[in-house]
């Protein structure tokens, strides 16, 4: 199969990290080369910035703005040192969120700065364009309520900032991640999963609709 940027989409708790483990592994087992990452972090450089933009709250949080551009800052050491060269060679890389995040959280559910994420998403598109690759999301949709009690139940109690915030803030991400298209240039396909399924039927959905 030729180089295609997969990335796997969705609020808190909606399974997607699970997704990409099981993808990656059907995909492996019958030969095919994948690249799994995530964003933020994906590489050591990016990593690090990760650790600073999710750093428990201190009370002294970053400025929108400053909030995506760091976020964009570790997006582009990602592709960078992972992505791209990952592409060129002709693998599939398989990425546990991308940009999609940052417009259902820092622009839909935290009414950020769309002139400026705009600006950043041409930035992106620049890179990857020319590389010519097959770029789609998958969106796992889950009622938040439903994603908060698996997110307690596997004992995962408020790991960072922003998992604390409250359920309305959850509903606004999980809207953001449904009128997302629209904000994002053509070159990016996307799907919807049932995320409220079992993990081996959101696998077969997820493989079923991005015909992999
Ligand atoms: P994770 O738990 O999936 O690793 O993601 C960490 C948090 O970062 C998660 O609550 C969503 C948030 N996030 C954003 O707010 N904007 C972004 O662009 C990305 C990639 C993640």
């Amino acid at each position: 199969m030729s180089a295609r940027l997969v990335m796997i989409e969705g609020g808190d708790g909606s399974g997607k990290s699970t997704l990409v483990h099981n993808l990656a592994e059907a995909l492996k087992k019958e030969g095919q080369e994948v690249v799994t990452t995530r964003e933020p972090g994906g590489s050591p450089k990016a990593e690090e910035i990760r650790r600073l933009i999710l750093q428990r709250e201190t009370g002294d949080n970053f400025s929108p703005d400053a909030e995506m551009l760091l976020f964009y800052a570790t997006r582009m050491q990602h592709l960078f040192d992972t992505v791209v060269p990952a592409l060129k060679r002709g693998e599939m890389v398989i990425c546990d969120r991308f940009e999609v995040s940052t417009f259902a959280y820092q622009i839909h559910a935290r009414s950020g700065n769309e002139p400026l994420f705009a600006k950043l998403h041409q930035e992106v598109v620049r890179l990857l364009k020319p590389l010519n690759v097959h770029c789609v999301y998958a969106h796992c949709d889950i009622d938040p309520e439903i994603a908060a009690k698996r997110v307690m139940s596997a004992g995962r109690l408020l790991p960072d900032v922003f998992d604390a915030r409250e359920q309305a803030f959850h509903e606004k991400v999980r809207e953001g991640y449904k009128v997302a298209s629209q904000h994002l240039d053509t070159m990016f396909e996307h799907v919807v999963l049932d995320a409220s399924k079992t993990p081996e039927e959101v696998l077969a959905e997820a493989r079923n609709k991005l015909n992999l």
